[in-house]
């Protein structure tokens, strides 16, 4: 017996629960094993990206055309009649009229929310600030299960910007569903904020916090990296003195066990030296490339194709 995700919206890993999470990884997994073939054929979609992006939109994009439907849309805001001064939601009560689902990245918190409020078809939240980026963590899932199997029992480090980071707070949500250990490891300035500290604490998820990268990392099964964001500053001079912290190279990564795997959203910029793409545990590729099946089969499910 499926799960009926007709009609519905993607705003946040707080709105599910680990079954649901768990059928859309199974009905990626179907996808990307090639069952389901056309399953947006006569659908469109819109992808309305007021912040710039290459993987999510563009593996939106990809997963739409694979499978027979028709998207489009724009990649900035100064692109769109928003530079005119028009409003989130006029913008969306118009682009609800023409198409069947709407894509959207939107720099302030809680825009996706706003939108899915005035849309008549399901909004698909592609990032909003800080907050969350459910379909970044559908695939971070999805890569993990397809490496260890199952997340239950794992233990997983977060490093990098985890105060602005919106892909580890998606994840921290989606992961305390799970029986994990976390450990996240930042400069004090991006620490873990705490009300999802607090939130782990009610869950009874265990956490550990670092400062630096050490020989604890051995332990770790994935290690998922983090930009540290620029935008997300206030004063430029502070994200110059914590930018090149953590930065994982030839030697930092002697400190990883040997099937601890790397992981990051991307884009890095200076985070993972390319000199370790190559390694075995580094995965980051192949993980922005599984959001092309788990994209599908969340617009699938969405539209009511597949169940
Ligand atoms: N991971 C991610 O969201 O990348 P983009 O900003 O390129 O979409």
């Amino acid at each position: 017996m499926g799960i009926d995700f007709k009609g519905r919206s993607f705003i946040s890993l707080s709105d599910m629960n680990k079954e649901e999470i768990l059928y859309l990884m199974e009905k990626s997994g179907e996808v990307k094993a090639g069952k389901h073939k056309g399953l947006l054929s006569g659908k469109t979609v819109a992808t309305l990206f007021f912040e710039p992006s290459t993987r999510t939109r563009l593996s939106f994009e990809s997963a739409v055309l694979q499978q027979g439907g028709q998207i489009f849309g724009f990649s900035s805001s100064a692109s769109s009649s928003t530079q005119k001064g028009e409003s989130l939601t006029d913008t969306i009560k118009t682009v609800t009229g023409y198409c069947d689902a709407i894509v959207m990245r939107h720099k302030i918190e809680g825009a996706a929310r706003r939108a899915s409020q005035v849309a008549d078809v399901p909004i698909i939240n592609a990032g909003d600030g800080a907050n969350q980026h459910p379909t970044q963590t559908f695939l971070d899932i999805f890569t993990m299960m397809e490496k260890k199997g199952s997340i239950d029992g794992k233990t997983i480090g977060l490093m990098g910007d985890l105060k602005y980071g919106r892909t580890t707070h998606s994840l921290l949500v989606a992961l305390s569903f799970f029986d994990v250990r976390l450990a996240f490891i930042s400069p004090q300035e991006l620490k873990m904020p705490e009300h999802y500290t607090d939130f782990l604490k009610t869950k009874g998820i265990e956490f550990m916090e670092w400062d630096v990268l050490d020989e604890k990392a051995g332990d770790l099964d994935f290690l998922y990296c983090t930009r540290i964001q620029k935008e997300r500053f206030f004063d430029p001079m502070e994200y110059e003195r914590v930018k090149g912290s953590y930065i994982l190279d030839k030697e930092s990564i002697q400190l990883l066990g040997d099937s601890t795997y790397i992981m990051h959203p991307l884009p890095r910029v200076d985070e993972i030296a390319e000199e370790i793409d190559e390694d075995e545990r580094a995965i980051y590729f192949e993980q922005a490339h599984n959001g092309v099946p788990v994209r599908q089969a969340l617009l699938g499910l969405a539209l009511g194709t597949i169940r």
